[in-house]
């Protein structure tokens, strides 16, 4: 499904959304899901609307590239005639498709990775354990830059404290565990013993076993069985998608203050952007992405680290 953005310079981004919504309100669905945010569905494809400081941001997509100029159309024509104190200029992009886009260009990606701290013995050989014991499955696993990423994040937020959903063979674990403070505690939570199995000799050998308190069991009842209080300094999730927005419940009221969250796979694959995909795991995640970003108790940022990443630190 082709997808084009359009980037409006204006001071009052906010106010076209709602302007317009109320506008288009009788003639199409147009809802507001959050501030100066909006979807419009029309007949023939939608177009988000978001409001950041001195833009207003569209991103509209439909069935094939008729249908999207349709849509371009119907959002510039109404759009235009509101600026009535100043000129909005809606320059559309080239279309690209939603589930195809590529985040980091191949060449930046292999300069990327050369320029990490070096993962190491242990992690390198996990990595090669992980293809070799679980074949399509190993894709799964965080790659070295984003396990080099979660260790620096946990190093630089002194956590003492953490909780992982989805474990599979340990990479990420690993990588938060061995970046915890001495006594510091890593609750690792997955429904599978198979994977989990092949991380601990890799967790022994890295010297950071006993600080890993593995659960095996959904993590969701894991989640729940815990107390409810405020007690985590960090948090990563990375496991089934369609619960994420259940994570997300169970973690936020049990992070302490200037704790971080961060959350894995939000664009996934670009399909989050791409209306034509509705699956749960599609909805579930655009949900979840429009939450984060107007939840008050916390501040957030949404990088575009391999499949997306967001961080969340509450305040
Ligand atoms: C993407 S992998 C995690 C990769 C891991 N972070 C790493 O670096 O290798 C997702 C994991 O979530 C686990 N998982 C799926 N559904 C789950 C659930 N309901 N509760 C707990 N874990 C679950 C899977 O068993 C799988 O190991």
């Amino acid at each position: 499904m082709p997808l084009s953005t359009a980037h409006i310079a204006t001071d009052h981004p906010a106010r076209y959304v709602k302007q317009l919504i109320s506008h288009l309100g009788h003639e199409v669905t147009a809802e507001l899901t959050g501030a100066g945010r909006a979807t419009i569905t029309f007949p023939h494809g939608t177009c988000s609307l978001t409001s950041s400081p001195r833009e207003l941001v569209l991103i509209a997509a439909a069935a094939d590239l008729d249908a999207l100029a349709g849509v371009q159309d119907a959002v510039t024509r109404h759009l235009q005639p509101l600026g009535t104190q100043e000129e909005l200029r809606i320059g559309w992009r080239e279309p690209i498709a939603g589930d195809a886009l590529e985040i980091v260009a191949p060449a930046v990606d292999d300069y990327l990775l050369a320029h990490c701290t070096p993962a190491g013995q242990v992690l390198t050989e996990l990595a090669d354990t992980t293809r070799e014991a679980t074949g399509r499955a190993a894709g799964m696993q965080v790659s070295a830059d984003e396990g080099a990423l979660l260790e620096m994040l946990v190093r630089l937020s002194g956590a003492r404290t953490a909780i992982e959903i989805g474990v599979f063979t340990g990479y990420s674990a690993l990588c938060i565990a061995r970046a915890l403070p001495a006594g510091g505690r890593l609750l690792a939570c997955d429904v599978s013993s198979e994977w989990t199995d092949i991380a601990r000799p890799f967790w022994e050998r890295a010297g950071v076993a006993d600080r890993i308190d593995l659960k095996i069991g959904p993590a969701l009842e894991t989640l729940r069985a815990l107390p409810g209080e405020p007690s985590f300094d960090f948090a990563f999730i990375d496991a089934d998608k369609v619960n994420y927005p259940a994570y997300y419940d169970e973690i936020v009221p049990r992070l302490n203050p200037g704790g971080l969250l961060v959350l894995d796979n939000v664009f996934l694959g670009g399909r989050v952007l791409d209306p034509a995909f509705q699956g749960d795991d599609h909805q579930a995640m655009r949900r979840l992405n429009e939450t984060v970003a107007g939840d008050e108790r916390l501040d957030c940022v949404m990088l575009p680290v391999r499949d997306g990443v967001t961080l969340a630190r509450k305040r």
